[in-house]
């Protein structure tokens, strides 16, 4: 019988917070010699696996890089089909997410979202907010510098005493509110660069990066990159 590292995992240092940049669905579909959409349909595969097993062993969580602020600079056909493929994302998976307990979150200024695109998403949040099981964000149309720079707006719009401010209380103007740092950082797909994700909750995470392209990433993957994270020293500063 294979092995798995899932026996080797500590639950009781799953990482609180773990992020993935979903990167590889067009070079996985050009070694294939398929559209790029295939590779993203595949990716949505591995979406939800991989939802399912964080959830599983125990992540409180998952933040997915899904939509970046730069990815509207893709060809119109690319950006329509991961717009649609949001919708069926939802429309497949809503009852599963709820059946597991999932609260479905997004970050990202979701407003330049197309309208049934947002609508689906907003159900899926809506639908999934009394739940208490594991917190998936999805980013969409996300990125950190613009989220920073939402946050000291709405830290000046509100009158807020900039006296008080610390680097805790900056969080709260974040889209990840009331969420933990994040404590790992996964990048599947061979490139070493955070590309505008998380910068502020990133501080103190450990870094994992893979050359398995994101269809490739099922759930052994996942699990290689915790019990890496699980032989790491954190020290947050300290000695
Ligand atoms: C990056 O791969 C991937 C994306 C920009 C889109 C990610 C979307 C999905 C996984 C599917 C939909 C997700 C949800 C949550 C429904 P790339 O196209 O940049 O790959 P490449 O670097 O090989 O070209």
């Amino acid at each position: 019988m294979a092995t798995s590292l899932l026996d080797k995992l500590d639950l009781n240092r799953i990482p609180e917070h773990v992020g993935i940049i979903l990167d590889g669905n067009g070079r996985w579909a050009k070694k294939r010699f398929m559209p790029r959409v295939a590779g993203h349909r595949e990716g949505m595969k591995r979406v939800v696996d991989i939802v399912e097993s964080s959830s599983n062993l125990g992540i409180k969580y998952l933040s997915l890089y899904a939509f970046s602020t730069e990815n509207w600079k893709r060809p119109t056909e690319e950006v329509s089909a991961l717009m649609d493929l949001l919708i069926i994302y939802v429309d497949s998976q809503l009852k599963r997410l709820s059946d597991n307990n999932v609260i479905v979150k997004t970050i990202g200024d979701i407003s330049k979202l197309p309208n049934k695109s947002r609508q689906a998403i907003e159900k899926a949040c809506e639908t999934t907010k009394e739940n208490t099981g594991m917190v998936l964000n999805l980013g969409l149309n996300y990125g950190s510098r613009s989220e920073i720079i939402r946050a000291v707006e709405n830290i000046v719009n509100n009158s807020y005493d900039v006296n008080e401010l610390t680097e805790e209380s900056f969080k709260d103007f974040l889209y990840t509110k009331s969420q933990p740092d994040l404590d790992l950082l996964i990048r599947p797909g061979g490139e070493k660069r955070l590309s505008n994700f998380m910068l502020y909750q990133v501080a103190y995470a450990e870094l994992y990066f893979c050359d398995t392209l994101w269809p490739d990433f099922h759930e052994e993957e996942l699990y290689k990159a915790i019990y890496d994270f699980q032989s790491r020293n954190r020290r947050f500063g300290g000695i």
